[in-house]
């Protein structure tokens, strides 16, 4: 089974960092192919929590190759704080590579980034703030900077010189608060980032033929997404959405394979829904109702600490995710957060102007106005974190996970139980 891509279903924060940590011990390598530190992946293993943004899962696997892929944006500040942080606890980062092809977050964007949003005012996307659209913008621009650039002074000068000045002619010098205006002194920019090239220069890989060859030699390359569907820029829910190509067919254009390399797609699903920032959300529960499951779920963010907004599960959007991602099968998580309910109420639809609907409208100010149309399912009123047998849960809990396989058409092969990396059921 070599070529396997783990993504998101819903809007981020899926336990992705978990399924992929889980496949971690038979996987050759670990690639991450899309967005930066914008991702918080908690892993846990031994009791020990692990926050990851910019480093693969893979990470912690003893054996893996973790790999950055083209298709990333590394910010060298956040790069080589987390490799400290890691190393710091005995993490081996020594076999990290990065692609020479992926883009630099510089100072000045992570500054952008938190200006615009303050431009936009109460239209704020609520982005995490660390300067992915600025870059992926300036990616698309073909004014960005990539780490292979990084090893030539004369081109980070030229470069930074232009983007800054670039930027500074649409967000004058004036209006840039004290604090950040070092975020825009090229000299100093300049000699960071030539020094950081200095440090990744050993690192610098073909992260294509890297993997192509692995894939090719029969060994497991999982391919591990950022973000998820509802968060990606083309098919999530625009312009509440991050930068980057979240769904499957990111990752090829993302590390440089080919689809026919690709032998399964897992698409990650949390047993109910969370999402982060501003946007639609057709499930959002209120209230202290919405307390009480962010509480149960301890729906708080890995990168920003900010509170999850929540809701219950929402078959319209695994639909989706099952089509755009052409999903193989679910790994279903935290459905332990769920055992204390009596019942469960579980989207399989919307009705918009009285008009029911199983797929996702069209036009998007018919998703951000649709009524859920809710079945109401028994809870199994069950402590349900020691069992490991799909047999061994409740019937009210198998009939839920029948239940969402039999509605998004789509075989569920993991469910989890708990955030512990045996703490699942592996059907
Ligand atoms: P990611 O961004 O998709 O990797 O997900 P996050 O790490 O941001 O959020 C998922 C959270 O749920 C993490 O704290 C995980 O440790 C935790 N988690 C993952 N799977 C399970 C599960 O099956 N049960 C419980 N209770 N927690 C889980
Ligand atoms: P993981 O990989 C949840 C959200 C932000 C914001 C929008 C744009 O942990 O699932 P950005 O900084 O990317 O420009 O922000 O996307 N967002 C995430 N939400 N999980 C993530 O990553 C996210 N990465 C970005 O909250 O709404
Ligand atoms: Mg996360």
């Amino acid at each position: 089974m070599p070529g396997i891509i783990v993504v998101g279903t819903q809007w981020g924060d899926e336990g992705k960092g978990k399924a992929t940590d889980q496949l971690g011990g038979d996987v050759d390598m670990v690639v991450k192919f899309n967005g930066g530190n914008n991702a918080g992946h908690t892993v846990v293993v031994d009791g020990e929590s692990y926050a990851l943004h910019l480093l693969p899962a893979g990470i912690l696997s003893e054996k893996a190759t973790p790999i950055i892929g083209a298709g990333v944006v590394v910010d060298p500040d956040a790069l080589f704080s987390e490799i400290e942080a890691m190393e710091a606890r005995g993490v081996d980062c020594s076999r990290l590579v990065i692609s020479a092809n992926a883009h630099v977050i510089p100072p000045y964007n992570r500054s952008l980034d938190k200006l615009n949003e303050v431009a936009l005012g109460k239209s704020l996307i609520g982005t995490t703030g660390r300067g992915i659209g600025p870059t992926y913008a300036d990616k698309m621009n073909r004014t960005g900077l990539r780490i292979q650039d990084l090893l030539d002074p004369e081109l980070v000068r030229s470069q930074v010189t232009l983007n800054v000045e670039a930027k500074l002619r649409g967000f004058p010098e004036e209006q840039i608060p004290e604090d950040f205006k070092k975020d825009f002194e090229i000299d100093s920019i300049v000699e960071t980032l030539v020094e950081y090239g200095r440090r990744i220069e050993p690192r610098i890989v073909d992260t294509s033929l890297l993997v192509n060859n692995a894939l090719e030699a029969g060994e497991t390359v999982l391919f591990e997404a950022g973000q998820a569907a509802m968060l990606d820029i083309d098919h999530g829910t625009y312009p509440y959405v991050t930068s980057s190509t979240a769904i499957a067919a990111g990752a090829l254009a993302g590390v440089g394979v080919g689809p026919t390399l690709i032998d399964r797609v897992i698409g990650v699903a949390k047993a109910y829904t969370t999402r982060v920032g501003s946007g639609p959300f057709p499930t959002e529960m209120h209230g202290e109702d919405g307390e009480h499951l962010r509480d149960l779920g301890g729906e708080f963010g890995v990168t920003t600490g900010r509170a999850r907004r929540v809701g219950w599960l929402d078959l319209v959007i695994l639909r989706y995710a099952r089509r755009v991602n052409g999903l193989t099968d679910i790994a279903l998580t935290k459905l332990d957060v769920l055992d204390t309910y009596d019942t469960i109420q579980v989207a399989v639809g919307y009705e918009v102007d009285g008009i029911f609907m199983a797929e996702m409208p069209v036009l998007q100010r018919d998703f951000a106005r649709a009524v859920p149309v809710y079945r109401e399912m028994p809870g199994w009123k069950e402590d349900i974190s020691g069992v490991r047998r799909f047999e061994d849960l409740p019937t009210e809990a198998r009939d839920y996970v029948t239940f969402i396989e039999e509605q998004v058409g789509c075989r569920i092969s993991t469910i989890g139980v708990g955030q512990a990396r045996d703490a699942a059921i592996v059907r």
